[in-house]
């Protein structure tokens, strides 16, 4: 027997389904905030940037909400979420309003990798985030086809945040909150220095001196990552005090290959902080 379905059917059919959807979806973020809001959203880009969380994670449990992962527990006496961004700016901005929506944190931490644009900085040093920078948007001057690309004649664009739905607050950096920067600087570390520094972020890999030069010139960047600028830009927007950690994986001053295990030195020496935090 052929079942044939009208249009009308077709369309209940869809809403139904429709429906369903969005009330597994709703189900699954409701069973995942657990209806308490948690002391601090920590955020890493990639797995060799999470382990020691994860480790120090005490009963943790692992939520997927559609693209992103996160972990919910406890280090020390702060209820905590880990959650890996994924890389790169579209992947920050999505899983930072994603664990806000979600687990309501007090303070979020984004931590990981970064490439040198101060000279001076060596591998395995690490920059709290005196602010974040996103050192993509710009304007440029009008040239004439064939007369090529030149980065000394764009001018940056600073973002704009509408808080509370009032008046527009334009922010050309986003800044880390000043009482976590203190604890993280007061935090022991033996692998390198710790700095307070601009941190920059874009989607892009630089390793063109001249670029990173112009960057650093025009925005003060001590290094540059994929995601904290976004992360910090997210924080803003729903008031929420933030701070970004990066430690120095690569410099094309003098180590240009990519030293994977940077990413847990970072990590631990976030533990600590979050250990530290009053
Ligand atoms: N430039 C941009 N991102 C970098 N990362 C590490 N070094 C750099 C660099 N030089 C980080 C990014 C991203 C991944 C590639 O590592 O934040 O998550």
């Amino acid at each position: 027997m052929q079942i044939r379905f009208s249009a009308f059917n077709k369309t209940v059919v869809a809403i139904l389904l429709l429906a369903l959807l969005c009330l597994t979806v709703c189900a699954q973020r409701k069973s995942a905030s657990n209806n308490s809001s948690v002391d601090v959203l920590v955020q890493g880009a990639m797995d060799s940037e999470l382990q020691p969380l994860l480790a120090a994670l005490e009963g943790k449990k692992q939520i997927q909400l559609a693209a992103w992962t996160f972990w919910r527990g406890k280090i020390g006496s702060k209820t905590v979420v880990v959650s890996r961004t994924e890389i790169g700016t579209i992947n920050a901005v999505a899983a930072t309003t994603l664990a806000i929506t979600t687990f309501k944190p007090k303070l979020i931490l984004n931590q990981g990798t970064a490439g040198a644009h101060d000279p001076d900085l060596k591998v395995f040093d690490i920059v709290i985030g005196e602010s974040t920078v996103d050192f993509s948007p710009y304007r440029s001057t009008h040239a004439d086809a064939g007369a090529g690309i030149d980065q000394s004649h764009r001018s940056p664009i600073p973002h704009r945040l509408r808080l509370d739905g009032k008046e527009q607050v334009v922010f050309k950096s986003f800044p880390g909150d000043q009482e976590i920067i203190q604890t993280a600087l007061d935090t022991p570390y033996k692998r390198g220095r710790i700095l307070k520094g601009i941190i920059g972020s874009a989607f892009e890999f630089n390793r063109e001196i001249d670029r990173m030069a112009w960057i650093r010139k025009t925005f003060g960047t001590a290094s540059e990552d994929m995601e904290s600028a976004f992360a910090a830009g997210t924080a803003a927007g729903f008031k929420i005090r933030f701070l970004a950690i990066r430690i120095i994986s690569n410099s094309e001053f003098y180590s240009p290959k990519f030293e994977e295990i940077a990413g847990e030195y970072c990590a631990a020496f976030v533990v600590d902080v979050i250990k530290r935090l009053k």
